[in-house]
């Protein structure tokens, strides 16, 4: 059944040692059917390994042969082995130095402290009880059977994988501690040899001693060595060139979990390693890990592991979007074809009013799902979980609505932008200081990938195929901080330039369709913003606020066109839609979430980006939006529109303005920047003075994100600028006119 799932992976694996004379795929990952062939984050074997650690340790004694009978059990790839050496120069099956964690060495030898393993003969472990100490401390799972398990030799574990494991289960074995152990590795050469698992192809060697591997490297030059790191043990290291030294003897890496990033995955491929993080235990983590792409896992419940791999799974989180005081749209993905239900309640336990919605994983989709939710009710938080049909695993995520249009409710939301590019790969520490806050919700404000950037997902740009773009998305939700803020929270996304290519103007570029379908699939936009790609919507979070999106990028003329009456940049129709939502507004704040600044010049001189067209800068250039900008800036003010906010990012360094257009002394209107969250940073320069602006802060050079917050009893708006360790550089209130 299993492999019937995994479509394209036809390949088998050599069998080990005697037996079967092919073993089919124990785990295929589905990688080939959307992958864009040149992603990092991807295994480099098309069977992810279900190394069990120590054994099935979570349920039985660890290293007693219950333990590995266990695991193989639960299917295990491999049973791993830790090798200490007795006074009489015996390997045996034990983790720690010492016998008095993992037996009953105290009682039995009570004057034998500490009951280091070098100080007993294998005759004196031989006798000891190893499983007994697991009933006390895990009383929960204790079984009798586990009393008297003893301490296993290498050569009987050999044997013992090789009798119960049909030829299918391979071999991983740790050299602990080999300084304290002279010719530990000759003789684990040695009993390999003598078992005759020597050649076999799934056999693993592994120390987190460079020494050690090097001399097994001399004593078998074929055995494939893994090089263990703890997290301690790449501080201050470029892993790039760490793994380029190492490959001389190590065939692949076993990183501790928390250091598997999309750079390390980067750093193993362009040496061909193999990636096998430990100790992984949940299936959150297993999962997280799989979205980076590692070859296996080192895990004490190798039952979690292979029952995710069994079938398809939801493989790069949840996130909801486009909310509003009745509805919402849920976002999953999977890793192939599926059926996903969403369970929806206000009740966290989904015991009662339960909503259900399913939708259909399809490869055109790169296996997201977006599913709408209505009949909600206002101004409350939802809980919600997905899984595939076929999987148990699931995944938890929550929003509040907005509050019912005529409240005036106090609000709190984050806006952030410019993520993974230019040099800058997830993990990014801001996503995880923005759901710390608990938000009403985050504007996601446009470049929420680099498409044409290069990094582990796309090592080739810029991103061509619908299936680059893909990657792109994927290795940012690889991102722990973005898919736990995209869990706790609704979020409005919105796409600038790198959605496509830097500085695109959407008509005249041809992957347009391609970035925006790409988009679409993996942000939750709802119907009215999707249909006809129009993108733009207006979001009201009760009577506080009115969030008015823009589309910055679908109908604007060429950059380098030179401005005036015919040039546009959000086309005359959402150019009308916005003159008349802000017409119609009675809300406290007018929020405009646009992808550019006004005032700040970007993109580059004869070809500007952003409305302003910096003629200061460069009298002679005759580009920029600025005619159309001063129709908006002019509407605003003839029509007397208060308490408007335009909201971005795009510019790379926080900048907070004011704008007196028409030079009366009276504020007309307020522009809030922040960012990047994860890109190359930048420092503000010059603004151009169209408009009036005046500078209230500007700081570059950081990681940061905005903080807005409406409090319409007081009549307040306040603005903050948080660093990504969630420091405040800048907070400022607007007093709100009425
Ligand atoms: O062998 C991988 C992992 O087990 C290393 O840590 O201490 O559990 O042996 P440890
Ligand atoms: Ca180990």
């Amino acid at each position: 059944m299993k492999k019937s799932l995994i479509a394209g992976l036809a390949c088998l694996s050599l069998a080990v040692t005697s037996g079967a004379p092919y073993a089919v795929l124990a785990h295929p990952i589905e990688t080939s059917a959307t992958d864009n062939g040149q992603t990092t984050l991807r295994p480099l074997t098309s069977d992810v390994a279900v190394i069990a650690h120590r054994g099935a340790s979570a349920y039985s004694p660890e290293h007693t042969l219950t333990a590995y009978k266990q695991a193989m059990t639960m299917k295990a790839d491999y049973v791993e082995f830790d090798l200490q050496m007795t006074k009489d120069g015996q390997l045996i099956a034990l983790h720690d130095e010492t016998l008095a964690r993992t037996t009953n060495a105290k009682e039995l030898y009570p004057d034998r402290a500490p009951w280091r393993v070098k100080d007993f003969t294998l005759e004196e472990i031989r006798r000891l009880d190893a499983g007994s100490w697991f009933n006390k401390a895990y009383p929960d799972k204790a079984k009798t059977e586990y009393i008297g398990q003893h301490v296993p030799t290498l050569e009987e574990a050999i044997e013992f994988v090789k009798k119960h494991g049909n030829g299918k289960v391979g071999l991983y074995m740790e050299t602990k501690a080999p300084s304290v152990y002279p010719g530990m590795e000759e003789k684990v050469i040695e009993i390999l040899k003598k078992t005759n698992v020597l050649d076999d192809e799934k056999l693993f060697l592994e120390s987190f001693s460079e020494e050690s591997l090097r001399k097994l490297k001399t004593l078998a030059p074929n055995v494939k060595l893994i090089q263990l790191y703890s997290g301690g043990m790449l501080a201050g290291k470029d892993v790039y060139q760490e793994f380029k030294r190492i490959s001389d003897y190590a065939s692949g890496v076993g990183p501790s979990k928390e250091l598997v990033v999309p750079k390390l995955m980067e750093a193993a491929h362009q040496n061909q390693f193999l990636v096998h993080p430990w100790t992984v235990n949940s299936q959150d983590d297993m999962v997280s890990l799989l979205s980076l792409g590692v070859d296996g896992e080192f895990t004490n419940n190798p039952d979690l592991l292979d029952d995710l791999l069994d079938k398809p799974f939801i493989s790069h989180g949840v996130a909801s979007g486009d909310i509003t005081d009745s509805s919402a749209i849920l976002w999953a993905r999977t890793n192939g074809k599926a059926n996903v239900k969403f369970e929806l309640s206000t009740d966290s336990s989904f015991k009662d009013n339960t909503i259900v919605k399913t939708g259909r994983a399809n490869v055109e989709d790169d296996y997201t799902v977006n599913v709408e939710v209505t009949g909600l009710k206002a101004d409350t938080r939802y809980f919600y979980r997905a899984h595939a049909v076929s999987s148990k695993y699931s995944v938890n995520g929550s929003f509040k609505t907005a509050p019912q249009e005529n409240s005036l409710k106090p609000m709190t939301m984050v806006w952030g932008g410019d993520t993974g590019g230019q040099g800058e790969i997830p993990p990014f520490k801001s996503f995880k200081a923005m759901a710390a806050l608990n938000p009403d919700f985050f504007l996601f404000s446009g470049d929420t990938i680099y498409a044409d950037n290069k990094t582990p997902a796309v090592p080739n740009p810029p991103s061509k195929t619908v299936q680059d773009f893909w990657a792109k998305y994927k290795e940012n939700r690889t991102d722990a901080g973005l898919r736990s803020l995209l869990q706790k929270t609704g979020t409005y996304s919105i796409w600038d330039d790198h959605e496509v290519t830097n500085d695109f103007s959407g008509p005249s570029q041809e992957l347009t369709p391609t970035g925006l379908r790409a988009f679409k699939d993996y942000w939750p936009i709802s119907e009215e913003r999707s249909q006809a790609d129009k993108l733009y919507h207006k979001y009201s979070w009760g009577n506080t606020m009115d969030m008015i999106i823009l589309n910055n990028r679908g109908y604007r003329s060429p950059n380098t066109q030179a401005d005036g009456p015919d040039k546009t940049m959000l086309g005359d129709e959402q150019l009308k839609w916005l003159e008349q939502m802000l017409l119609e507004s009675d809300a406290k704040v007018k929020l405009i979430a646009t992808s550019v600044p006004i005032s700040v010049p970007t993109g580059k001189a004869n070809s500007r980006d952003g409305w302003a067209n910096a003629n200061q800068i460069n009298p002679n250039d005759q580009t920029g939006y600025e005619y159309e900008f001063k129709k908006i800036s002019d509407f605003i003010i003839e029509k007397g529109i208060k308490n408007v906010f335009f909201v971005t990012t795009d510019v790379h360094f926080a900048e907070i303005i004011k704008y007196d257009a028409n030079k009366d002394g009276k504020t007309d209107y307020n522009e809030l920047i922040s960012g990047p969250i994860g890109a190359v940073k930048g420092n503000p320069g010059t603004l151009d003075p169209t408009f009036g602006p005046e500078r209230l802060y500007a700081e570059g050079n950081f990681f940061n994100y905005g903080v807005f917050k409406v409090d319409p009893a007081r009549k307040q708006a306040t603005v903050e600028i948080q660093d990504e360790n969630g420091k405040t550089h800048f907070s400022h209130s607007f007093q709100l006119e009425d």
